[in-house]
This record gives structure tokens, C-alpha cells and sequence, in this order.
């Protein structure tokens, strides 16, 4: 029985093994506009056209949480104009855009050290929170000025200050304590994705949801970002749907 289904080929999205909690770095726009002669600020405002496609895409699919990597803690090491221009773009991106989720009950979040993002930028970000705050469908969460090794070293802080005031005992410490510290804890049971997609061929994590991704599923896809499309991310979810997770257990056995 279990080479039959390994064998089976299959072409259909199976609509009753969608992915809760879907991550994505979305990574290669700079490749994308070199391979055109084009300034790497063209490869970032055409990957912003593919955020929109695939947040459709994913909500229409009955996705529940899209994360998307927007900027790393990391990424102020580019050049200025590169960060500014980024820096740019949620005010017209969302100007443009929030009808649009509106229309399809999608919320806004973003999740990041977003006091050290300029003023214009996160009160763009956060208009498009406030004005997609009633919609009950799929979160669009931006990791924006976002590293994992800083949510950690921030929790820890967190827990190490209740400690010293003597707000909990350190015994009690555990995982559902850190996880709660962490910036996904607004998901709840969503927060771990299952599945990661990096596209544009590179192998790493590059500082994100270190803690969220012990069991998630990883795909490295060589497309580049621009270049993403519905088909390729119905593809991506059809190959997670043949995997086998087991959560440290046996085949089958569920993750709650
Ligand atoms: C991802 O594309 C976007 C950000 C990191 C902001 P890159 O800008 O990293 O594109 P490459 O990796 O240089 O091609
Ligand atoms: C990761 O991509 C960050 C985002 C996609 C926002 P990078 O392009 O910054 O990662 P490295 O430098 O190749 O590891
Ligand atoms: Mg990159």
C-alpha cells in the first residue's frame, strides 16, 4: 500500500492537505535584474508584483498564514539606495494593493524590529494592518527588519527579566513559554510553518523563524523571485503534499 501511494504521480492540489502556515524567502531579485541589464531596484519592484499574485494564489488555495521575508536584520549592509528604495515600497505597494485584499478577506500583518524602520515606511505597514484588520481570511505576514537570532536573544531577554522580578519561576520555563515570547506568537497554533519555500537556487536560511522551522517542510526552488508564478507555487505545494511527515514519530501519525 505504501509503494502504491509512492508511486502515484500526482498533478492535483489536494484540497484536504493544504498547508496551514506557508514561509517564503523570497530571495533573487537582484539576479532577475542583472540578467536584464536592469538596476537591482527593478528586480525588487517586479518581485512585489509576485508578492501580490501569490498572496492571491495562496489565499484562493485555503492557506491560512503566508510569511513572506521581506528584509533581514541583516540586509541595512546594502547599499543606501538599494535600503531606501526598499524601504519605499510598502507605501505605494499597499496604496495599490489593500482593495485587493480587502476583497479577498486577507489581513495584514508584519512581524520584525519595526521601531527601527523609517517613519514613512512602517506607518504605510501599518495603515495597511488597521485598514485589512477585520478580514478573517488568510494573514499576509511581512517579516520585515526581521532576523530570528534577534526574536530569540529578545525572548530570552523577556524571560530572564520576569525571572529576575520574580514574575515566574525559572523552572518553569518551557517550550510553549519561548514560543509565546516570539514574534509569531500572534499565530497561536499557526506559528511553525509547514512549509518553507526559498526560491532562486540558494540553500540556507539566512536568519529566519529559526525557532518555527524545526519540522517544517524545505523547498529550494531555482526559480527567482520575479519569476515566481501561480503554476510554479501550486507545483512547490503538490511536492510538499507528497512528503512524509512524522514529527519524530511513525508514517502517519498527526502533528497534534
Ligand atoms: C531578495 O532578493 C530581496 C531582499 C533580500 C530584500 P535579493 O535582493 O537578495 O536578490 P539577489 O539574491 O541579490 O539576487
Ligand atoms: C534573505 O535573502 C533575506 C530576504 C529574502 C529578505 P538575502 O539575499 O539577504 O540572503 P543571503 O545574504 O543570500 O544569505
Ligand atoms: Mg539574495
Amino acid at each position: 500500500m505504501l509503494n502504491s501511494k509512492k508511486t502515484k504521480k500526482v498533478t492535483q492540489i489536494d484540497p484536504d492537505n493544504i498547508p496551514s502556515h506557508v514561509a517564503i524567502i523570497m530571495d533573487g531579485n537582484g539576479r532577475w535584474a542583472k540578467k536584464r541589464y536592469l538596476p537591482r531596484i527593478a528586480g525588487h519592484k517586479q518581485g512585489m508584483e509576485t508578492v501580490k499574485t501569490i498572496t492571491k494564489t495562496a489565499s484562493h488555495m485555503g492557506i491560512k498564514v503566508l510569511t513572506l521575508y521581506a528584509f533581514s536584520t541583516e540586509n541595512w549592509k546594502r547599499p543606501k539606495d538599494e535600503v531606501s528604495y526598499i524601504m519605499s515600497l510598502p507605501g505605494a505597494f499597499f496604496d495599490k494593493f489593500v482593495p485587493e485584499l480587502i476583497e479577498n478577506n486577507v489581513s495584514v500583518r508584519v512581524m520584525g524590529m519595526t521601531e527601527q524602520l523609517p517613519k514613512q515606511t512602517l506607518a504605510a505597514v501599518n495603515k495597511a494592518v488597521e485598514q485589512t484588520s477585520h478580514c478573517t481570511g488568510m494573514i499576509l505576514n511581512f517579516a520585515l527588519n526581521y532576523g530570528a537570532r534577534m526574536e530569540i536573544t529578545n525572548a530570552v531577554k523577556e524571560i530572564a527579566l520576569a525571572a529576575a522580578n520574580h514574575e515566574i519561576d525559572p523552572v518553569d520555563i518551557d517550550e510553549n513559554m519561548i514560543a509565546d515570547h516570539l514574534m509569531t506568537a500572534f499565530l497561536g497554533d499557526l506559528a511553525d510553518p509547514d512549509l518553507l519555500i526559498r526560491t532562486s537556487g540558494e540553500e540556507r536560511i539566512s536568519n529566519f523563524l529559526l525557532w518555527q522551522i524545526a519540522y517544517s517542510e524545505f523547498i529550494f526552488s531555482e526559480t527567482l523571485w520575479p519569476d515566481f508564478d501561480a503554476d510554479t507555487f501550486e507545483k512547490l505545494v503538490i511536492e510538499y503534499q507528497g512528503r512524509h511527515r512524522r514529527f519524530g514519530g511513525l508514517e502517519k501519525e498527526s502533528k497534534k
